[in-house]
């Protein structure tokens, strides 16, 4: 895949974010999300390549724009899969709370893992601690590795996650050992890349999100060099249906890195919302600044990127006439 490719997937994720954060605290959760998607849409259909979402905002018959099979950019070079959630957090967005941003992960042919909409159990670590966990054996036969690879005590060890009824009892054994617990509200594809980052504070990644938001972890975490296991989920046949459709046989499978990103990805992210990843977007008078990751596993190379946009030079693309 052309390098290139990944600087311009963070002009989609940029555009994303800047039509999302206008949206912020309004309470409208449907309002942030278009928003998000439509910019997203218009802005990867600018960019060379034979696109095709892999995992987007849901079937064709569910979701009008950025549906799983729906064809991106100008159809002229590289083919290219897709996984995107123009608004990651989306309750966060509508309701003005930290974290919320704008990812997009790009492939070659069959790179990414054709996920359905269902939840997916996940376990995520950092380059320190790849290698030794997984998602077969228990939680505390798990942290014990993290812990012993990592040389600290249970008590220095931070585990992130979603703040779910269906997490009591994977919350009281991660307690049981006495490692610490961050909560989120949502967005575990911030919370599962931050166990990337050492200064996040956090170790571990476990618990049930979304299986598509596995798949855009695991882009990321490739291009880290950490590593993302993950299970799905079923809680009704209608559920397994979806899976069969994307030709998915084994309900059970651990899905580990090479599952769920192979070959070459790219990854890119724009915060929406401050949060521990990625700052949000900064309005002022006559344009905005965006923070914004891209990354590319090739190389290994992470670009950390402040960009100012300029409304009165843009076009319409981010809400405002040429
Ligand atoms: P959305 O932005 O699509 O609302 O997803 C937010 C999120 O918190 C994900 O980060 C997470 O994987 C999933 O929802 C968890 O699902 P649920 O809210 O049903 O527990």
């Amino acid at each position: 895949m052309d390098r290139n490719l990944a600087l311009e997937s963070v002009r989609a994720t940029e555009a994303a974010a800047i039509a999302a954060a206008r949206t912020v605290g309004l309470g409208d959760e449907k309002l942030s999300d278009q928003a998000a998607v439509s910019a997203m849409r218009t802005s990867f259909n600018r960019i060379a390549m034979k696109g095709k979402v892999v995992i987007g905002e849901g079937e064709r018959d569910q979701a009008p724009m950025l549906y799983i099979g729906e064809s991106l950019g100008t159809g002229e070079g590289p083919e290219v899969e897709i996984a995107i959630d123009p608004l990651e957090g989306t309750t966060i967005c509508a309701h003005g709370m930290s974290n919320s941003i704008s990812v997009a992960a790009l492939s070659g042919p069959g790179g990414l893992l054709n996920a359905p909409d269902v939840y997916m159990k996940k376990i995520a670590v950092g380059p320190e601690a790849s290698g030794v966990v997984d998602l077969r054996e228990s939680t505390s036969w798990n942290l014990r590795r993290i812990a012993e690879k990592k040389k600290c005590r249970f008590n220095e060890l931070t585990v992130v996650m979603l703040n779910r009824p269906r997490h009591e009892a994977l919350m009281a054994e991660v307690r049981e050992l006495g490692c610490r617990i961050r909560l989120i509200q949502d967005g575990d594809v911030s919370a599962g890349i931050a166990v990337c980052e050492p200064d996040s504070g956090i170790d571990v990644l476990l618990g049930t999100g979304g299986a598509p938001e596995g798949v855009i972890t695991a882009a990321a975490l490739k291009c880290m060099g950490g590593e993302i296991q993950g299970q799905l989920t079923f809680r009704d046949e209608a559920e397994k249906e979806r899976a069969r459709a994307l030709g998915i046989k084994d309900f059970d499978r651990v899905y580990g890195m090479t599952d769920l990103a192979r070959g070459e990805v790219m990854f890119s992210a724009t915060g929406v919302t401050t949060g521990t990843f990625l700052r949000g977007v900064n309005f002022y008078s006559g344009g905005c600044r965006t923070y914004s990751i891209v990354m590319r596993s090739k190389s290994g190379t992470i670009r950390h990127l402040v960009s100012d946009h300029r409304f009165d030079r843009k076009d319409g693309i981010l809400g405002f006439p040429a």
